[in-house]
């Protein structure tokens, strides 16, 4: 196959950086790897962190004239996209944009855990409907979904040694008992599957999901006890408390759609609802879904196992994905 042109929406931010190191590794494979940067970040300095590792930049409004984004997109082998979880919609136009400049396959922003559409997950929803649109244009496409970060789904010890990387501090709650299976990937190996998904052809118009373990919190926990050699006091959320806190958070952000704490606060309470409630983000209900398993489909790629992570995270040398230095 000849070398692909990729142009990545997002480069700058967590997804999209994985991905941009995946692909940039893969010299053999990719030929350019290109960014799309709206106008109001263009002199951002992590733009210019990545217009100095050779990536070309495009500064395009993917809301502006839909002849300046087919022009960009022109030439492209694939098109991907890292929006951030409020922006999936504004991903419509460049469906169509991709349709009319011949993109051979497009990576709208997926990445999330697996859920079915319908009415489970806000955020899933609303990828969903760009899904549609790119089948009524009936683009190539392939949507790569990645379970949930290893970077967001470690507890918080008692002494705070870990506590330099989590998101949350303390994270201490056990869900729905504790027991559901959730697949997890390390945010940096998501390129690095990219970059394998997205030069085969046996995943074109295709869904895949990636993961290293599919482990339980009550496995996580326990693993962190034996790692660390610290108890954990847990605090016990029950399904009962979960679909309470579902229902009250759908109805903060219908009364304030404006409000991003309030989108934030239900796309978290979804999230834990088709997790632990539902018990949706396992290997087997996404291939009920339909998706291919990345690790059958690359077994010679090993991702990081979230033991590794945990051995990485005592050593401090995780980085917190929401306290990162972006210079
Ligand atoms: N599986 C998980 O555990 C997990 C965790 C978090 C997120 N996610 C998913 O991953 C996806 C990406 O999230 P993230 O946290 O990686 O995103 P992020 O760090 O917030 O980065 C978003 C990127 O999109 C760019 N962007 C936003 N609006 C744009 C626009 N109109 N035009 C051009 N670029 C634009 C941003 O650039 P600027 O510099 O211009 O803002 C930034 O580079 C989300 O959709 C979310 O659903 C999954």
């Amino acid at each position: 196959m000849s070398k692909q042109k990729v142009l990545i929406l997002g480069a700058t931010g967590h997804t999209g950086e994985s991905i941009l190191q995946g692909l940039l590794k893969d010299t053999e494979s990719f030929q350019e790897v290109e960014a799309l940067v709206r106008p109001a970040s263009a002199e951002k300095p992590e733009v210019k962190k990545i217009a100095e590792m050779g990536v070309k930049i495009h500064v395009v409004d993917i809301g502006g004239p839909l002849d300046e984004l087919v022009n960009v997109l022109t030439g492209i082998d694939v098109l991907i996209s890292a929006i951030d979880p409020m922006g999936q919609l504004a991903e419509l136009k460049l469906v169509t944009a991709a349709k009319k400049a011949g993109v051979k396959r497009f990576v709208p922003c997926a990445f999330i855990t697996v859920a079915p559409p319908g009415g489970v997950m806000t955020l899933r929803d609303n990828k969903e409907e760009v899904y549609q649109e790119i089948w009524k244009q009936f683009l190539p496409y392939t949507v790569i979904d990645v379970g949930y970060w290893h970077q967001l789904s470690f507890p918080t010890l008692p002494s705070g040694r870990v506590d330099y990387a989590s998101a949350f501090i303390p994270k201490v709650e056990i869900h729905a008992g504790g027991t559901a299976p959730t697949m997890l990937t390390d945010l940096r190996d998501i390129g690095n599957f990219v970059a394998l998904i997205i030069k085969d052809p046996r995943t074109l118009n295709k869904f895949v999901c990636t993961y290293s373990d599919a482990l339980s919190e009550n496995e996580i926990f326990a693993m962190m006890e034996e790692l660390s050699g610290e108890k954990i006091e847990r605090k016990h959320i029950s399904a009962e408390d979960i679909i309470a806190s579902c229902v009250s958070a759908l109805a903060a952000s219908k009364a304030e759609p404006e409000n991003l704490m309030a989108q934030a606060m239900k796309f978290i309470a979804e999230y834990e609802f088709s997790k632990y409630v539902r018990t949706d983000n396992t290997p087997e209900y996404a291939k009920y879904l339909g998706y291919l398993d990345a690790r059958e489909l690359y077994p010679e790629f090993k991702p990081k196992t979230f033991r590794e992570f945990l051995g990485e995270l005592f050593e401090g040398k995780v980085e917190n994905p929401y306290k990162r230095s972006r210079n």
